[in-house]
């Protein structure tokens, strides 16, 4: 069940859109449908001419930039830097317990197979990093891409597996195991470079970016919260055991160790663990509705840097 703070904080914020038009439209829209016959011209015109605003192209850049003001007026005390790091960034008593763990992080191991993986060649003799940009050291943050040739976002567990099979390998799972490991290695070799996701000049990319927003935005589930309902206002806010992190650098920790799945999780594991916790139907792991999830949730962290590989507790 969603606890009682968390229930009023959703009702409170009903999902404003930080930025949006939607939120100081309400006022008159209700007026409207309360008003006499004389006033129908003015409405129908209010309505006509907010209908063609709400069908205007997306603005990725209005929304991140409102994205990130939202976080930082929430939380002043925490540096733009620090974001990543999600609840440890946002409660002390979870900060200290964080500076112990990390005197021996639980994710060395998946570190050390990481790269022992990467090294390995595959049956063909070509390498991973025969696949990316850079031989695949510090590209963690330009992480999902648009892909022009498919019309389709792709992760970087998306890419990993291309590489794999367009090398005569099988794909890996891409919630945890060699595959996590993996996206540690390439994480690491990321640290502190900021997120620098781009969405190319094509109406594809923009549909992808739109969709993956309307994701998070939109109330799914028996519970019928959206993404956005626990990390957006409520973030910083305990839920159960736990400090919800803020939306903002969600995903620059990835891939994460936490102590409750005892193992590593990629991204797509941590989103797709969310998703069923609102119990609405799972989607396959590279669904696209997923991955344009991510798209868009990375492109509200331009600007973030990669602090990952994490761990949660
Ligand atoms: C009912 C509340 C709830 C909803 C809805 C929810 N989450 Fe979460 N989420 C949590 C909790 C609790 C955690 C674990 C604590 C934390 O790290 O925030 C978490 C953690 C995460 C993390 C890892 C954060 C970190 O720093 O380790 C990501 C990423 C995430 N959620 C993404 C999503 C996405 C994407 C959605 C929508 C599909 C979603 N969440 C919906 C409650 C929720």
């Amino acid at each position: 069940m969603v606890p009682r703070n968390l229930k009023s904080a959703f009702y409170l914020v009903g999902e404003a859109r930080p930025g949006s038009a939607a939120a100081p439209g309400r006022a008159w829209r209700h007026w409207c449908s309360r008003s006499a016959i004389a006033l129908n011209l003015v409405c129908t015109l209010l309505l006509v001419s907010a209908s063609a605003k709400a069908a205007d192209k997306s603005e990725p850049e209005t929304d991140r930039k409102a994205f990130q003001a939202f976080f930082f007026a929430k939380f002043p005390h925490v540096a733009k830097d620090d974001f990543g790091n999600g609840p440890y960034a946002v409660n002390e008593a979870m900060r200290k317990q964080w500076k112990e763990i990390m005197e021996f992080p639980p994710y060395e191991i998946a570190l050390d197979e990481g790269h022992a993986e990467w090294e390995k060649p595959f049956a063909n003799g070509k390498h991973y990093a025969d696949c990316f940009d850079n031989k695949g050291e510090g590209v963690r943050q330009t992480y999902p891409r648009f892909i022009a040739e498919t019309g389709q976002v792709e992760t970087l567990e998306g890419a990993i597996n291309r590489c794999r099979v367009e090398n005569g390998e099988k794909p890996l799972d891409p919630m945890t195991g060699t595959m996590a490991s993996l996206t540690a290695a390439m994480a690491e070799s990321s640290r502190g470079k900021p997120f620098a996701i781009t969405i190319p000049d094509d109406p594809r990319a923009l549909a992808a970016y739109e969709r993956g927003k309307e994701f998070f935005y939109s109330r799914k589930g028996q519970l019928g919260v959206s993404c956005a309902s626990c990390h957006m206002s409520p973030a910083g806010e305990r839920m159960r055991g736990d400090i919800l992190a803020p939306a903002l650098g969600i995903l620059a920790a990835m891939p994460i160790y936490r102590s409750d799945w005892g193992s590593m999780g990629t991204s797509i594991r941590r989103i797709s663990t969310c998703s069923s916790q609102t119990r609405a139907l799972p989607l396959k792991a590279d669904d696209e509705d997923y991955r344009n999830l991510e798209y868009f949730l990375s492109y509200m962290s331009n600007g973030i840097p990669i602090v990952g590989p994490g761990t949660r507790p």
